[in-house]
């Protein structure tokens, strides 16, 4: 299984089913597994349950995924690696690559702002440079946990199709 992980808005499920596309696997969103798993959609689970319940969750359905080993590619949410031990679960499963897709603050910014509205975290920032702040000190929390996957790839300048084949020839 190979396993995508990186902040919010690095290209994570882009690149996964483009990936997936490439080696004729299977391809799976753990934030779409979440919300099929609650049923109900991911700012509705924030909004109605709580950041908290939200982690739990993620986490339960982390576990569950990595105890079916498969040829497949997993994007994860921005945050799961960085809560309930799932960085050392996905270190520690069988068979499971992890990729950090590294973004820069600047591009991570121009392409969440138009789009904040839907993630839950970033929706209530009124201004690009409170989305700045606020993405900058994430990204310093979250960093030393992203920083733990086997492999990094800049993603920043990098077209889709180029970050893929950096991905193959690392692989395989
Ligand atoms: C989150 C990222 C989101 C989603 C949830 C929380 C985070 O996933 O899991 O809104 O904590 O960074 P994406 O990275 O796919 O947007």
């Amino acid at each position: 299984m190979i396993v995508l992980l990186g902040y919010m808005g690095s290209g994570k499920s882009l690149i996964g089913k483009k990936l997936a596309e490439v080696l004729q696997w299977p391809y799976a969103d753990l934030d779409t597994l979440i919300a099929q798993a609650a049923g109900q959609t991911i700012p509705e689970i924030f909004r109605e349950k709580g950041e908290i319940k939200f982690r739990i969750i993620e986490s339960e359905v982390l576990q569950k995924e990595l105890k079916q080993p498969k040829n497949q590619v997993l994007a994860l949410g921005g945050g799961t690696p960085c809560y309930a031990g799932n960085m050392d679960k996905l270190l520690e499963a069988p068979e499971v690559t992890t990729i950090y897709l590294k973004t820069d603050l600047d591009v991570l910014v121009s392409r969440l702002w138009p789009e904040r509205a839907l993630r839950p975290l970033i929706a209530h920032l009124n201004s690009q440079e409170d989305l700045k702040d606020f993405v900058r000190k994430h990204l310093f929390d979250r960093s030393p946990y992203y920083m733990q996957a086997q492999h990094r790839i800049d993603s920043s300048e990098k077209t889709p199709q180029q970050i893929v084949a950096e991905i193959v020839a690392l692989l395989f």
